[in-house]
């Protein structure tokens, strides 16, 4: 059954600093992300928050849609304006770590992870997704997107896609308070923001160990084409690219438009 996002709720439970307190909540909207994006320099706040119960064009990676059904799940935006212009591969990762930590404590330990770059996955399928975009005035840096859909109470899949995606409800097997679940997620999210900001070496330690495949010889596609070779996922660097040791002792670095992950 849809239900109304009910923001009076939502703003009970936030306790962040800056995260969220300006919100633009819509019952329906084209996507949260190009909300944002079209917006102007002087209406932009840090932290401004976006939220819809139904996206009408949602947008995932690679020009892909994201399509979730109305008012069960969570499809989200945040405008942040960080004096840093660079590293944003790891601000998205430290957005997906604390998707994944919220998840592993309130689903149970250890069924969360992060698939790089950015899907979130919960006992082995999808149940989220990140689409960060940067926003330039001319050659000038405004503002960074992250958008966030995640699969919250839906419980039924396309057959195409059952397989492959769930839901946090599927796999709590109880109905979840949307409100009560966002409202603390901004909260984690704040604080790995501030991390981030930091530049706290522990932060990219924490991501890389939740990482699906790090550590280990995992398969891998360079721009779509399947290497013979298997490679060995040392983790992402200081800047969100990914260090991949190669058979011959090497270590290659990869942006993420280059390369796919192909994990068990
Ligand atoms: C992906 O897995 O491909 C990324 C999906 C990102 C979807 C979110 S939902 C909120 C925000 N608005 C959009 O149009 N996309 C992102």
């Amino acid at each position: 059954m849809s239900s109304t996002f009910d923001q009076s709720i939502f703003l009970q439970q936030l306790d962040t600093q800056w995260l969220g307190h300006s919100i633009r909540y819509f019952e329906e909207l084209e996507s949260t992300n190009t909300y944002l994006k079209k917006l102007s320099s002087e209406e932009i706040e840090h932290g401004l928050f976006c939220l819809t119960d139904h996206q009408t064009r949602g947008r995932g990676q690679y020009e892909r849609k994201w399509e979730t059904e109305k008012g069960q799940n969570l499809t989200f935006s945040i405008a942040f304006t960080p004096a840093d212009r660079g590293r944003f591969h790891v601000l998205t990762l430290a957005c997906a770590l604390a998707i994944v930590e919220k998840l592993n404590e309130f689903v149970g330990s250890s069924c969360a992870a992060i698939k790089w770059p950015n899907d979130i996955i919960l006992n082995d399928k999808k149940t989220g997704g990140i689409l960060t975009e940067a926003v330039f005035s001319g050659n000038t840096f405004d503002r960074l997107i992250i958008g966030i859909g995640l699969n919250i109470n839906q419980q039924e899949f396309s057959n195409e896609l059952e397989e492959i995606a769930t839901s946090v409800s599927l796999e709590k097997g109880e109905g979840i308070n949307r409100e009560q679940f966002l409202a603390d997620l901004l909260n984690r999210i704040e604080y790995k923001y501030i991390l981030w900001e930091q530049q706290q070496s522990s932060l990219i330690k924490t991501i890389n160990r939740n990482i699906i495949g790090y550590g280990q010889w995992v398969g891998l596609k360079i721009d779509d084409e399947m290497q013979d070779e298997l490679y060995k996922l040392l983790g992402i660097d200081e800047n969100g690219a990914l260090l991949m040791l190669n058979r011959d002792g090497g270590i290659d670095s990869f942006s993420y438009e280059q390369i796919q992950l192909v994990t068990n």
